[in-house]
Formats: C-alpha cells, sequence, structure tokens
C-alpha cells in the first residue's frame, strides 16, 4: 500500500495539492498576511536592568498593558505596588495577584486601593504614603490606568461631579504626583527614578486644553475628543512635572535623578480596546467575535504593547540626561505637536487644575462632615427612641404591673 502511494506520488504528483497558478496565489497571500502580522507585532524590547529590590509602583496593573508590564518587572524581582480602585480584599483581585506571584515567581507583589476617579481616594492613599519618616523608597511609578467612554455611550460624571475620562485620565495622576513630589524628591542621589505616563497617538487630534474647563462641559463632549484631550492635558503636565523637579535644589547639591518618560504602547488588543471597539454593546461584542481574526492580524497583544514600557523602565539611557522624552516601538519618537511644550499653556493648565481639585476636595469635605453629622444624628435620635423600651424593662414598677397582669391572667 505505501509502495503505491508513493508510486502515484512520484508519477503523478500529490493528488490533493492545487495547480501551480493556484499554489503561487496562495503563498502570496500567506506572505503578506505574515507580514502585516510581523508589522503589527511591533518591536519588541531588547533592554535589560536588574530590578531586584526595586520597588515599582504602577496603576491600571490588573488588566491588558499594565498586566503585562507589571509581570515581566515582577518576573525581574521588582517589588509591584498595583494601585487598584477595588477593596484589597476583593476575591478577583487576590486571585489575580496570586496568579501574578505563581507566574512570576515574585511574593512581593501588592495592592493599594487608589480608586482614581476620586480625588478623596487618591489623596488619602498619597499622604498615607508620604506621612512615612524616613521617606519610603520609591523606584517607578507607572501611570497606566484610563478610561475610556465608548462611541455612542452618554458622558459619564464621577461622584464628586467631574467629567470621568478628563479625571481618572489626567486630573488624578495630576494630584497623586503633586502629593508624591515631596517623596520623589527625597529618593537619595545615586537612585534612578523614573515616572512612566502611558499616553496614545489621539492626542495629535485633541482640540487645544486651554485651562481645562472645556474638558468639564457637556457643549460639544464627544467619547473621542475627551479621551484626545485627557491625554493631551497628561503630556502638557508630565513635561511640566519634569521642570518641577527639575528646579529643586536638593540639599546635598546632586543632580536630579528622576525622569518622566512618555510611552505610547502602539495599538493593542485589551480588554480597554475591546471595550471602544464594541462601543460597549452586545451586539458589538458578537461582531468583535466575528472579525476576530482581523482584530489578531491588525492589533498587538497586550504583550506587544508592554515591550515599549519595558523599554522605558529598563533603557540605561533614559537614567541619563533630560527627562520628557516620547517612546514609542522601542524607540525615542517626536512630538507630533509642539504646543506640548507650550510652558505658558502648561502654567495656565497646572494652576486651573490646581484650583479645581482645592474646590471640589473643599466641597467633598464640607459634604463628608454633613453626611457624618446626620449620621450621628439618626444614631443619637434611634438611641433616644430605643431607650424608654429599655427603661420599661428595667423599671421596677413595670416588672410589678407585668406580675400583676400574669396573676390576673392565672
Ligand atoms: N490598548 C491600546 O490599544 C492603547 C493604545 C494607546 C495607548 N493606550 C494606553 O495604554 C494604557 C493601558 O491601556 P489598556 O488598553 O491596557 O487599558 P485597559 O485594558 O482598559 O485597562 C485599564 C486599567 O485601568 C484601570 N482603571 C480604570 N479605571 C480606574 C479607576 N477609576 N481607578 C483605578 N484604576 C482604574 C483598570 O482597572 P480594572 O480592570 O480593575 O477596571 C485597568 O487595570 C492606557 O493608559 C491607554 O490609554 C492603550
Amino acid at each position: 500500500m505505501p509502495i503505491h502511494f508513493f508510486a502515484e506520488v512520484v508519477y503523478k504528483g500529490i493528488p490533493w495539492l492545487p495547480d501551480g497558478r493556484a499554489m503561487f496565489k496562495l503563498t502570496v497571500a500567506l506572505v503578506i498576511v505574515g507580514l502585516i502580522k510581523w508589522y503589527s507585532m511591533g518591536a519588541s524590547n531588547t533592554a535589560e536592568r536588574q530590578m531586584h529590590g526595586k520597588i515599582v509602583m504602577i496603576t491600571g496593573g490588573t488588566s491588558g498593558i499594565g498586566a503585562a508590564t507589571a509581570l515581566r518587572l515582577a518576573q525581574r524581582g521588582a517589588q509591584i505596588i498595583l494601585l487598584v480602585h477595588q477593596s484589597p480584599q476583593d476575591i478577583f483581585l487576590v486571585d489575580f495577584i496570586e496568579d501574578l506571584r505563581e507566574k512570576s515567581g515574585n511574593e512581593m507583589i501588592y495592592a493599594e486601593q487608589v480608586d482614581l476617579s476620586s480625588l478623596y481616594s487618591v489623596r488619602q492613599f498619597a499622604t498615607r504614603w508620604i506621612d512615612n519618616a524616613p521617606p519610603r523608597r520609591l523606584d517607578m511609578i507607572i501611570l497606566c490606568a484610563a478610561t475610556l467612554t465608548p462611541a455612542g455611550k452618554p458622558r459619564a460624571v464621577t461622584s464628586e461631579g467631574l467629567e470621568e475620562v478628563w479625571m481618572v485620565n489626567y486630573l488624578s495622576n495630576f494630584h497623586l504626583l503633586s502629593i508624591l513630589s515631596p517623596a520623589i524628591r527625597a529618593q537619595p542621589p545615586d537612585r534612578d527614578i523614573r515616572i512612566l505616563f502611558a499616553t496614545c497617538s489621539s492626542y495629535i487630534t485633541s482640540p487645544p486644553i486651554e485651562d481645562g474647563t472645556e474638558a468639564m462641559k457637556k457643549k460639544d463632549w464627544t467619547p473621542t475628543k475627551a479621551y484626545a484631550r485627557s491625554k493631551l492635558a497628561l503630556m502638557m503636565f508630565g513635561l511640566a512635572f519634569q521642570k518641577h523637579l527639575d528646579s529643586y535644589q536638593r540639599p546635598d547639591g546632586a543632580p536630579v535623578n528622576a525622569r518622566v518618560l512618555f510611552v505610547d504602547p502602539g495599538y493593542s488588543r485589551t480588554p480597554g480596546m475591546r471595550r471602544w471597539l464594541t462601543r460597549g454593546t452586545l451586539w458589538g461584542l458578537a461582531l468583535y467575535l466575528v472579525f476576530w481574526q482581523n482584530v489578531y492580524l491588525i492589533l498587538k497583544s497586550s504583550e506587544g504593547g508592554a515591550q515599549s514600557f519595558l523599554y522605558a523602565a529598563m533603557d540605561a539611557t533614559f537614567g541619563r540626561g533630560p527627562g520628557g522624552k516620547l517612546i514609542k516601538e522601542c524607540q525615542e519618537m517626536d512630538y507630533a505637536r509642539t504646543d506640548i511644550k507650550d510652558e505658558t499653556a502648561a502654567k495656565k493648565l497646572w494652576e486651573a487644575s490646581e484650583k479645581l481639585i482645592e474646590r471640589v476636595e473643599r466641597e467633598e469635605a464640607v459634604r463628608r462632615a454633613l453626611e457624618k453629622k446626620e449620621q450621628e444624628k439618626g444614631k443619637s435620635e434611634k438611641a433616644a427612641g430605643e431607650k424608654p423600651a429599655e427603661q420599661t424593662a428595667a423599671n421596677p414598677e413595670n416588672k410589678q404591673s407585668k406580675s400583676r397582669r400574669q396573676k390576673k391572667a392565672k
């Protein structure tokens, strides 16, 4: 039987193979698909750095690109502090951390609760962090968390009354770094501190930021504009923050050792991207599944998106010279807009953001105080309402009347 088969192959060719023309077309198609996939996978990080003992604080480390970055840094021995909006007791979070510890072989992974949609939550965490003497070690902050409103969904507002995308993507980072600034500047001079901001090429299409009040307004709001605006504001703030760090005169006279780096991971298949593509709808999800092979072909994986973060975190060149560099596809890029470097515009935005935070925090403090007062009032009224009943039970007269009633009944 095999001899018969081989003889047929030698004299007549493989019966199930298409003819030469079809074979050629198939090969060309496969090469094109392979090239698209190879291109969309993006560049890989080749930088290495000793991460043992380094403390890395990361937002958005529970999903997509942030999770892939956290895993790779943990595998290299870094201590990871995940800033998450869930409670550290959340069962899914506990599972996630256990999994991360197992995959990385690193037990030094913890979570701290910080809801980036709340100024109060950010302040609570950051003040706890800086309220430590001597200052706690901090080698890296990775600001990877972000939110977006899918197209067609209404504008969302946080419990503190701020537009959600502006708050989570920009204002929370402004607030966090403003409070952590003394802890960053107090690090010893031989430490190479990096602050990585996740950005996105959508910043190029953003309308001008001015003092940020437009971002809060309902008028002309669209999900795309809100996201682009938040990323542009974040970059303007990042450069201003680098200036703020540079202007600090260290008591030991050493040069500034903290650098801001912007990282554009490129379009990646993450839960955030899926939410955007599917518009947060079931029919969108169905279409996404049907066209999954196209998504797979065009977008990189979360791991692919993490490569530029790993490069920014580990390449030795970023530990020297000025900060404020933009990294994409594991290489330094120029900004596509000049207004990012406009110091007057950045100052205007900084001052307005400070004022906004001050106002909202004051209003929220008053609201919380009133709420507490109401609760205490409610408690004391409840206690007062219960008191006569307690007195009745303890009252001997009542006890006598009760026994009298019992006697009568007999
Ligand atoms: N994916 C892309 O194609 C792409 C392209 C360019 C730039 N980027 C940027 O890269 C970064 C990572 O993107 P991604 O797609 O990997 O993100 P993602 O999958 O959407 O994950 C977002 C992360 O942010 C966290 N987060 C959201 N709201 C939060 C809040 N209120 N408090 C605390 N954490 C909150 C999420 O936590 P939960 O999971 O617990 O909600 C999650 O860990 C983002 O800054 C994004 O703008 C992404």
